[in-house]
Order: structure tokens, then sequence, then C-alpha cells
């Protein structure tokens, strides 16, 4: 019953009936014979058919009763799409009279249809850095209904960054589009979650939504953060290589290489910290490749810099403080700030020989230096202050007795444990002319014989002097005696004297030569020596037995007791060489012993020798020896065997020997009488000729100081003394002298 009835036409009638769409069969759309005012039993006679050439098939008529139905289901949509005019047409005739009837059925739109998407979800992705006020096109949904039963507006799920706007088209589509109207972040939020709902005006209404995903793509807007300011480490010096030092950790919100992050240390860093430390681009690791000295850098503050791989490429800084802790790796220095490797003997304690500066690299304890100087040298150190010693004698020096001196000075820290270092100074003192030069003897004697080649060497002096170099340089001199010097003269290198001249015992016997020697020092230092010279002359007497004294060509007779024992004594017999005389001077001098007054005693070839015996202990020798103060042990007597006062047979002869002081001196008188006999030739034994007496022999040069003492090495055999007795020497040369000869006093006051 939704037919509106209509004004019916005059011929050909026209109705027009509204329905909407989507009735069920058999529905009502309208009653024809009421509509045409026609009662039924004349439609019913007319004949009524429906035209095939209509819409029939959605329709069905009771021909009979004029009533009209729905037969099919009628889709508005279907038939008439968008348009919102939407008919269907049924053609109705009767025969009696022909007429035509018109139907038209208005097919009325019903909502039922919701507004739809093509698809349940759609994502974008949208560049975090886009502009504010982008827009982003979302495919729309369609609504086949029409009219208000079709799309009439869309829905945004709240959201921070979008607003909707939608575009209504000309035809009457409406487009809906996302409006950025706040600007995105993809480190704040990546992704977005949003839900547009599509509406339209049914009552009731119906809907659809499509889920709208956004990503927000990277943009690198971001740069590389450490995750502190700054990063501190503390290392021992000396640190092996490879040692961590620290590990940097920086971090990147932005994605993909824009996130990725590579290490380095930056380029302001200075090259020699560049060779100390490395960095791992990867892993953000430091560590040790170079070596850690404390006394180069306490501490190293290194840049650092972490770039991400973005394009551009975004990087941040910092720096690690790295902190080097000293350890004991130094030991000290000693230097010389000044130092005199030659220092005087005569330096006094105390002279400073060198300055000494100390030093030690490493800090606290362990720089802190203590000096020592080797013990038992005359050096000691004296600390001026905290790094500066001086070295000083200690003692007075002598070089003449350590010439030079290994100073060791040791420098030792305090570290534990300690380090030390040695240093050695050498230290030679320098002479000083502090010692004379000495000869090796305070006199010499020379004994050389007369008629000497010219130029034949004398003697060589030698002198020592412990200094050095100019200091001991010697130079050998005779002190300047004219007479002397026409004689002699030295080789002032060498101290050898030679002869200058023939030397003749006639006339000079004996020369003292006094001899210098100085070194070169300054002031030069020199001492002297006296050199005596005894000219000898040559063997030309035999020899005289001078007691007992027998006159020429007879025998000598000595009575001796019948019941005489063996061994008893029975004379003493003394002889002299007139040669030799009372000087002789030096016999026992090799070369000349010769000369020497030893006699051999022995009998003559009828003497019947079975009864007699020579003692050869008492055999009558006399002997000259300047050399020997002592008797010589050969013919001194024991008290036993000494013949006179005492012995073993009581051999009071009497007269037979000398036994008092007088005796022996008038001995000696006799001995020098019969000498210088000979020595005038009148000797009966002298065979030689010319022999010259005792004051003759020496030359005006002579003092009895000079002459050697032979008296006293004249041994009266069976006395107990000498000529040297207590009476003195010169009583007794005196005695020896004018006791023996007037004539050889004579000679010599002449002279
Ligand atoms: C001393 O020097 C002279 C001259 O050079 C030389 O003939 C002589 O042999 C030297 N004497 C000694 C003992 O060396």
């Amino acid at each position: 019953g939704c037919a509106e009835p209509r004004a019916p036409p005059a011929s050909s009638a026209q109705i027009r009936y509204s329905i909407p769409e989507e009735l069920t069969r058999g529905a009502f759309v309208g009653n024809i014979a009421k509509d045409l005012g026609t009662d039924v039993a004349k439609l019913a006679a007319a004949n009524l058919q429906v035209l095939s050439d209509s819409d029939s098939q959605y329709f069905s008529v009771n021909v009979n009763t004029g009533v009209i139905m729905v037969s099919e289901r009628i889709d508005r949509e279907q038939l008439c799409g968008q348009n919102p005019r939407c008919f269907l047409h049924l053609k109705l005739a009767i025969e009696n009279p022909v007429e035509f009837y018109r139907i038209e059925v208005e097919i009325l739109d019903i909502n039922d249809n919701p507004p739809e998407f093509p698809s349940d979800e759609v994502s974008l992705r949208i560049y975090e850095l886009a502009s504010l006020g982008a827009r982003f096109p979302i495919q729309p949904a369609q609504d086949p209904d029409v009219g208000t039963n079709t799309l009439q507006t869309y829905h945004l799920s709240a959201n921070e960054n979008f607003n909707l706007n939608v575009k209504a088209r000309t035809d009457g589509g409406k487009f809906p589009e996302l409006v950025l109207e706040r600007a995105l972040d993809r480190e704040l939020r990546a992704f977005h979650h949003l839900v547009l709902t599509a509406e339209d005006g049914g009552s009731p209404p119906q809907s659809s939504k499509i889920r709208i995903t956004i990503q927000v793509l990277d943009a690198n807007d971001n740069h590389p953060v450490f995750d502190r300011p700054s990063y501190g480490a503390r290392l021992v010096e000396n640190s092996p290589l490879g040692t961590l030092v620290v590990k940097l950790n920086a971090t990147d919100v932005d994605e993909g290489p824009n996130g990725d992050i590579r290490y380095s240390l930056s380029s302001h860093n200075s090259a020699a910290l560049r060779q100390i430390f490395a960095i791992d681009e990867q892993t953000g690791e430091i560590r040790v490749q170079g070596n850690l000295d404390f006394e180069e850098a306490t501490v190293y503050e290194i840049e650092v810099e972490a770039k991400d791989m973005g394009s551009p490429t975004m990087e941040e800084h910092c720096s690690v403080v790295v902190e080097i802790t000293d350890v004991n790796d130094n030991a000290p220095e000693v230097i010389l700030t000044s130092f005199s490797s030659s220092l005087s003997e005569d330096a006094p304690p105390g002279t400073v020989v060198a300055v000494i500066h100390v030093r030690d690299r490493d800090s606290g304890e362990q720089g802190r230096v203590q000096c020592h100087v080797s013990p038992d040298l005359p050096f000691q150190l004296r600390k001026d202050y905290e790094h500066q010693y001086s070295l000083l004698t200690s003692t007075r020096l002598d070089r003449e007795h350590v010439a030079y001196y290994n100073v060791t000075i040791s420098a030792s820290d305090l570290g534990s444990p300690p380090l030390s270092r040695h240093t050695t100074l050498p230290i030679a003192l320098a002479d000083v002319n502090d010692n004379a030069p000495q000869f090796e003897q305070a006199s010499y004697e020379v004994l050389v014989a007369e008629n000497n080649p010219v130029g034949s060497v004398l003697v060589t002096v030698s002198a020592a002097d412990p200094d050095s170099e100019q200091n001991s340089r010697l130079s050998y001199s005779i002190l300047r005696d004219v007479p002397i010097s026409t004689y002699f003269r030295i080789d002032q290198d060498n101290g050898t004297i030679y002869t200058m001249r023939a030397l003749d015992y006639e006339q000079d016997k004996v020369f003292q030569v006094p001899v210098e020697v100085k070194d070169a020092g300054s002031p030069a230092l020199s001492s002297t020596a006296v050199v005596h010279v005894f000219v000898l002359d040559e063997n030309d007497n035999a020899p005289t037995i001078v007691y007992p004294s027998v006159p020429k060509g007879s025998a000598f007779h000595q009575t001796i007791p019948v019941l005489a024992e063996p061994g008893y004594l029975v004379t003493k017999i003394v002889a002299v060489d007139a040669d030799s005389g009372h000087n002789y001077l030096d016999v026992g001098r090799a070369g000349l012993t010769s000369q020497a007054q030893n006699y051999t005693s022995c009998f003559s070839p009828m003497s019947d020798q079975s009864d007699f015996l020579f003692n050869r202990g008492i055999k009558t020798t006399l002997l000259f020896s300047p050399q020997q103060a002592q008797p010589n042990t050969d013919w001194r007597f024991s008290q036993t065997q000494r013949p006179g006062t005492s012995g073993s047979q009581n051999g009071e002869e009497g007269g037979a020997w000398p036994n008092n002081q007088f005796d022996t001196e008038m001995l000696q008188a006799m001995i020098l009488a019969s000498a210088n006999e000979a020595a005038d030739g009148n000797s009966t034994l002298g065979g030689g000729t010319g022999t010259m007496g005792l004051s003759a022999r020496y030359g005006p040069q002579f003092t009895l100081q000079h002459v050697p003492d032979y008296r006293q090495n004249v041994y009266i055999p069976g006395s107990t003394a000498t000529l040297t007795n207590a009476a003195g020497k010169r009583d007794a040369k005196n005695s020896g002298s004018s006791g023996g000869n007037k004539k050889k006093s004579g000679k010599k006051e002449k002279k």
C-alpha cells in the first residue's frame, strides 16, 4: 500500500506508483481498477492484458481485481546505479473498447548499502622532515546508495600530527586526505596508526573504517651522543701496548646509516698523541699503542669524535683525560757542571774539584736523589742545595804517594726498589816541585890509575827525583871550581863524569869533586854530592921483612927451649911493601888487590921443615883496608892464641913482640921508616926506583881530613890495639906521621 493514486488520463491513462526497492514478493504496488474508476466486473469483461515489452517481470497483475504486486526483487542500485531517478514501466491493455494504460513505478532508494573502502587498511611512508601542510590522499570509500543514503562524511581518529581534509568533487565524490599539521619525529614515534571512518546519511546511518598505518621515514636529524660528557682514565707509565684505556660509547637515535657510528681521534690531537693512543672505530675502545712516559707527559687529553654514516654526516666530540702514574723507571743522572780533571797536589783540604748536578726525572720519592762518594779516598761530597753537590778534597794530597784517583760518585733515588747510577771521575794530581833530587850516594869514591886516557869515563853519578815532568827533569853539573873543571867534566843529562886530561899521580893524588843535581821545576830544587877521586900509581916495589930485625945478608937466629912443646911460638915476622907504603888506600878494590900486602909464608928449600910449622892463623900479614873498620877475622887472634901476655905457653920472651902502646908505635915507626927507605931506593929488598914517601904522594888538595885513616886498619898481630885507639885519630895520625919520618914531614911542609 504505498502506491500513490494519480489523476487518470482521458483515453490513454497513465498511472504512477512509487515503491521502495527491495520489497518482498507479493508486496502491493497499486490497484488500477480503483485508480481508473472502473468497477471490477467491467474490468474482468474487458479482458485485461499485460504487454510484454515492459518491465513486466518485476510485477504481477490480477486481471480480475486489477491489483499489481511485486513479483521479483527490485534493486534500485542495480537498475539505476547512482541515478537518483529510477523508474520501471508496465503497459496494460483492454479490448472492449480497446484502451492502453501506462503505469510508471518509481523505485525509491533505501539505505541498503554502507560506504565501503577499497581495502581495510592502507600504509603510508612519510619522511620525518616532511613540511607542515603536506597532503597525503587516502583512497575514498564508495556508497552505491543515493541521496542521503550515500556517503556523507569522513571522520579521522584522534592524533597529534594529522588533520583530515575532504575534497568534494563536482561529481559528488568526496575524497579524504591527511594534512600534516604538526612535524613528525621518527625518533619520537616511528609509526602512527590512524582510523578513517566513512559514514552515509541514511537513517540509521551506515559506516565503515579503514586503518591507516604511517611509517615515519628517518632523516639524519640527530647527531651521535656520548654516554658521558667526558671520560677519565688512569694508567701507569710504561703500560704494555694494547692496554685498554677506556671504552667510549656513543649512540645515535637515527636509524640505518644515520645511526651507524664510527669513532676516531680528532684531527686536532697532536701527532705525538696519535702515536701513543689508538681508537677502534667500531667499538670505541681506546688502547695504548705507544710508550707512555710520565716524564714526557703526566696527563693526556684525547679529543675523540663520533660520526654517523648519514649524508650529510653528523658528528659529536668528547674528550678523554688520561692521567699517567709515575713509576720509578729513571735512574738518577749525574751531570758534571764543572770539573777539573787535574788537581794540584798542594791543594789544601776543602778544595772544590767538581760541581755535580744530580737529577731524576721521576717524581716524588722516586725522584729524590742521594749522593755518595767512594769511601777511603781523600774526597768528600758537600751538598750545596737540593740538586747540587761539590766534590771537595778532604785531606792533604801527595802526588808522589798516589798520583791518580778514580773517584766514584753514586747517586740513588728513594724509589722502591731504588735505582742508582755511578759516575767515575778520573782525577790526576798535578805535580808540584816539592821534592829535591837526591843522589844515590852522598859521596862517591873513585880510584883511577894515573896516565889514564883523556876523556875516559870516571864514574856515573845518578840522582832521582820523585816529582814528574819538569820537576823531575834533572841536570848535573860540577860546582864550579876552576882547577877541578879543567880536570873533569860531567854529562849534564846522565851524570857521567869524564876526565879531561891524563892524571898524574905525582901531581895530584886526590880530587874532591863537588857535583850538583838540579831539577827543572820552578823554583828548581837541587842537592849535592862529592866524588873523591884517588889517583893510583903503579906497583914497582918488593916487600921487605922489617921484624925481626936482621942485618943485611945475615940469618936470623932464635933460641928455643929444648923442651919446647909442639905449638911453641918461635917468633913473629912482619913485612912491608914500600910501594904500597902506609897509604894505600882501598886495597880491597878490584884490580888493585894484586898490590895488596898479602904475604905468603914459606920455608927456604934447605930448611928442616919437620920441626916447624907456620901457624896460618898468625902468619905475619899486614893488611890495609880503609873499607874495613873491623879487623879481618883471618888474622885476629883469639885470646888463647895471642902470644905474649897470655897463651898456653908461658912465652914471656920480652921484646920478642910489642905488647904495649909504646912498642906498638915503635913498630909502626919502623914500618914507616922501612917503607920510606924502600921508596928512596935504600931498601935492600926494594927493587923499584923513585917511589915517593908518604907526604909526597898527596897533592895540595889533600888534607888530613881526607886522607883515609889507614892506621885504624893496621893491626899489629899479638896486640889488642889497632892504631886507632882511644887516643883519637888525630893524635894517632900525628904520632904516625911525625914519628915516622922527618923527611916525609919536611916534604909535606915544603909543598
Ligand atoms: C851518558 O851520555 C853520553 C852521551 O850521550 C853517553 O856516551 C854515555 O854512555 C851515557 N852514560 C850512561 C851511563 O848512560
